[in-house]
């Protein structure tokens, strides 16, 4: 299913993949092509004629915005451009240049602000839901989970094994979820990425001084 808030302007030649949500007073010319899932937010408005003035058909150019693709309030998206698989553009953009694909661009002209986080999760009880909530919602993706019930349906039982996997590389943001006696442990292990706690970090004075050491040893 396919939602376009009204009033907003789109040409008879427009593809538009399933899944897409397109916010109110967009202007989407032919010769733009809007893949699955994608959101435009709304005023978001994409050109067909790099020209200032239109000089017809024969001087259009193709514009592309992949699966997955988030366009913010606001932006203006010169023609020809392609915007990535699961890219994001910040709202008030002019989009000149291509934007690739996982990278979230914004300003004007638009540039480069930030790669998309990769999390883990270790611990899927009761808040976990609402981790993975946030992390869609602010476009990141949930790329591994873990937890010792077997009954939770995560992809590694014990987090030492998750750390073994190919895709543990790739993580940059894990989400502990774990009871607190394990927090400190699995912070030490995992120093050289983003490590959210959702409960004390350490449980004892002798563990803090420990991790403040290693934060200025890290810092060095
Ligand atoms: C792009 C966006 C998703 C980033 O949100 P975020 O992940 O929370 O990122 P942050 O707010 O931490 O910003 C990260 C950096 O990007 C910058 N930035 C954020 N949005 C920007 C934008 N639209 N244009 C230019 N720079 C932007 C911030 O100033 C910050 O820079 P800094 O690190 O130098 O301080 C968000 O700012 C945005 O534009 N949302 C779109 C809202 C919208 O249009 N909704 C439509 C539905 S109504």
């Amino acid at each position: 299913m396919k939602k376009i808030h009204q009033p907003s302007w789109i040409g008879d030649e427009v593809e538009i993949g399933e899944g897409t949500r397109i916010q109110a007073f967009a202007f989407i010319p032919n010769g733009v092509t809007i893949g699955k899932d994608v959101f435009i937010g709304p005023h978001v408005c994409f050109t067909n004629d790099p020209n200032l003035i239109c000089k017809g058909k024969d001087y259009w150019k193709k514009t592309l915005v992949e699966k997955g693709a988030k366009i913010g309030a606001n932006s203006s998206i010169l023609a020809g451009i392609t915007i990535g698989e699961n890219a994001t553009i910040g709202m008030g953009s002019v989009v000149l240049k291509d934007v690739p694909a996982n990278e979230v661009w914004g300003g004007n002209p638009a540039k480069f602000l930030k790669r998309k986080g990769k999390w883990a999760i270790i611990g899927l009880g009761f808040i976990s839901g609402r981790h993975i909530k946030s992390i869609y919602e602010i476009g990141d993706e949930l790329i591994l989970t873990c937890d010792n019930d077997p009954s939770k349906g995560a992809t590694f039982l014990d987090w030492r094994e998750m750390m073994k996997d190919e895709r543990w590389k790739e993580i940059t943001h894990i989400a502990v979820c774990a009871p607190n006696y394990l927090h400190f442990e699995m912070c030490k292990a995992m120093e050289d990425k983003i490590v959210l706690c959702e409960k004390p970090l350490a449980l004892s004075s002798g563990d803090v001084k420990k991790l403040n050491a290693r934060y200025e040893e890290l810092k060095r």
